[in-house]
């Protein structure tokens, strides 16, 4: 199949870059920059981008491409194309010069197109694009043309025809740049002549295939699924490709949402029609575990812990009733396992919540079908399987629950309010129609108790915080400006309905520098 590789140089949006060259049909992989030369030859890539970066090129360890890099592309008429740092990388390896600008430019810019060339191929005259970047091109190398600029930077987009290599100072890839789809799709089409092979539909049929194939006809699979997305698509998929031989483990760990574990089992025993589906209840070990622990990370640890050990008694289970269990079906997807230098942080932490560990001594063959997906690809083959919808658009939630949306030590009256707070909020967000289009909504329990009055008695409870945040990719967050009346409602019907509230606050705060959860 076609594909055109981006490279890494750390920029936040490397994984949109990806993406978006996805969506236009064309498979896209990411490789960090020092990408040995051979392997990027044993890719056949049809295009290359070079992604955006913190750093500046004239700094002298900051990230460069080695000669052989130009001398494969030059050989091999490699189309590239560079964005941002990518931009000014080409310029400066190739002879140019590249200077820092006292002016900054930093969002909304007017693009003034000056010859429009391949790549900015039916553009206006101006267009509206995203710019953020500090340093500027001076001097390019010959046969450099300038094909677009704006008010602070005479050179904004240029390209050498003749080396196929392109450039774009501001960002094509994210939405603030109306056209940049249009952009990126010359490269793609115009330039690189990729031809548009990734078909969700197609990848489905192949998965299955490809899974059978590796299971054989008789083997049985083990999966960990926690009703999130991404164990869920892949139970799907694992159920499609051998039926009945997936044996799914459901963990009740006693820090679920309201009625999560009784939605878990009817989608999946009634509604997907898996006859293996073993819902475990280890409430009562979790909270024994849990008791009096007011460490955020100990509390993490042990329900980490506790949980690799409840699953393993239950594959051991059964193991003896099924010798033929051989694999363990993991929702490993493409960006935890890619981690671009901007989001190594940040995926490793939630990576390492949501997926299992697996114990050493575990004989058990890892397959991982969604490996080289994207969330947004994931979602969109979980409808096509047939997925609910509910589970589908879920808000993320964190590995350990509402242990980490309950400050201090957990008890089983604290998860209840929790608990029925949260149902409150989530049912109201829903109502108003905009669930879907938020980050996250939950409530978090604060173990503050403060003054009210209620009739004529004067009561003394606890506090809850609603924390509702719109986000992309979860790195960068912002409070959500939710409706005053709705806002109100949900806090009317907490303190109205909930035992053993009194008090409902709204978190304003955006990340950074605060963080999505509170723990
Ligand atoms: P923070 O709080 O770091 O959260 O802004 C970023 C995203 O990660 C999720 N999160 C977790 N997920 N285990 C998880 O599986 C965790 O321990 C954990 N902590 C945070 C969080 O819900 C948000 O989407």
């Amino acid at each position: 199949m076609d594909n055109v590789i981006v490279l890494d140089f750390g920029g936040q949006y490397t994984h949109l870059i990806a993406r978006r060259v996805r969506d236009l049909g064309v498979f896209s992989e990411i490789y960090p920059f020092n990408v040995e030369i051979d392997k990027l030859k044993m890719l056949f890539p049809k295009g290359i981008i070079l992604s955006g970066g913190p750093s500046s090129v004239y700094e002298k360890n900051s990230p460069k491409l080695p000669e052989a890099f130009f001398d494969y592309v030059k050989a091999a008429n490699i189309p590239i194309l560079g964005i941002c740092y990518g931009f000014h990388l080409i310029i400066h390896q190739l002879g140019g010069k590249i200077e820092p600008h006292k002016q900054k430019e930093y969002g909304r810019t007017e693009l003034e197109i000056l010859k429009s060339g391949i790549l900015l191929d039916s553009l206006e005259n101006k267009e509206i694009v995203w710019m953020s970047h500090g340093d500027r091109v001076k001097t390019m190398p010959k046969d450099f043309e300038i094909l677009a600029k704006t008010e602070t930077c005479p050179i904004a987009t240029y390209g050498n025809e003749a080396l196929r290599m392109y450039g774009v100072q501001f960002h094509p890839e994210v939405v603030h740049t109306p056209k940049g789809n249009v952009i990126l799709n010359n490269f793609l089409s115009k330039i690189a002549n990729a031809k548009k092979e990734w078909k969700l539909e197609d990848w489905i049929n192949k998965a299955i295939e490809k899974i059978r194939d590796i299971v054989g006809p008789d083997k049985k699979v083990i999966l960990g699924l926690s009703g999130g997305v991404d164990s869920s698509v892949t139970a799907a998929l694992m159920h499609k490709s051998i039926g009945d031989r997936l044996h799914s483990i459901f963990v009740n760990n006693g820090v679920l949402r309201k009625n999560e574990e009784i939605q878990v089992q009817q989608s999946f025993r009634d509604d997907l029609q898996f006859q293996n589906f073993h819902y475990v209840d280890a409430q009562q070990l979790f909270m024994e575990k849990l008791k009096g622990i007011e460490d955020p990370e100990e509390k993490r640890r042990i329900i980490g812990h506790t949980f690799i050990e409840v699953f393993e008694n239950k594959t051991i289970e059964l193991e003896k009733e099924y010798p033929d269990i051989e694999f363990l079906a993991q929702g490993t997807i493409y960006p935890d396992r890619v981690e671009t230098s901007a989001t190594s942080n940040a995926s490793a932490r939630i990576k390492s919540h949501h997926n299992l560990t697996l114990p050493d001594d575990m004989t058990l063959k890892v397959i991982e079908p969604l490996r080289d997906l994207y969330k947004d690809e994931v979602r969109r083959i979980g409808l096509k399987l047939g997925v609910p919808k509910e589970i589908i658009n879920r808000h993320p939630f964190p590995g350990p629950g509402l242990a980490v949306r309950i400050i201090g030590a957990i008890d089983k009256e604290k998860l209840d309010i929790l608990r029925d707070a949260d149902e409150i909020l989530i049912e109201e967000i829903k109502k108003a129609g905009v669930y879907e289009k938020l980050w996250q909504a939950f409530c978090v329990f604060l173990p503050l108790k403060t003054v009210g009055i209620m009739g004529d008695y004067r009561t003394y409870e606890y506090i809850c915080a609603i924390r509702v945040v719109e986000s992309l990719d979860a790195m960068t967050a912002n409070f959500a400006k939710l409706d005053m009346d709705l806002l109100e409602k949900i806090g009317t019907r907490i303190i109205n309905e909930v035992k053993g509230i009194n008090r409902v606050v709204y978190d304003i705060s955006n990340k950074p520098p605060s963080t999505i959860e509170y723990e």
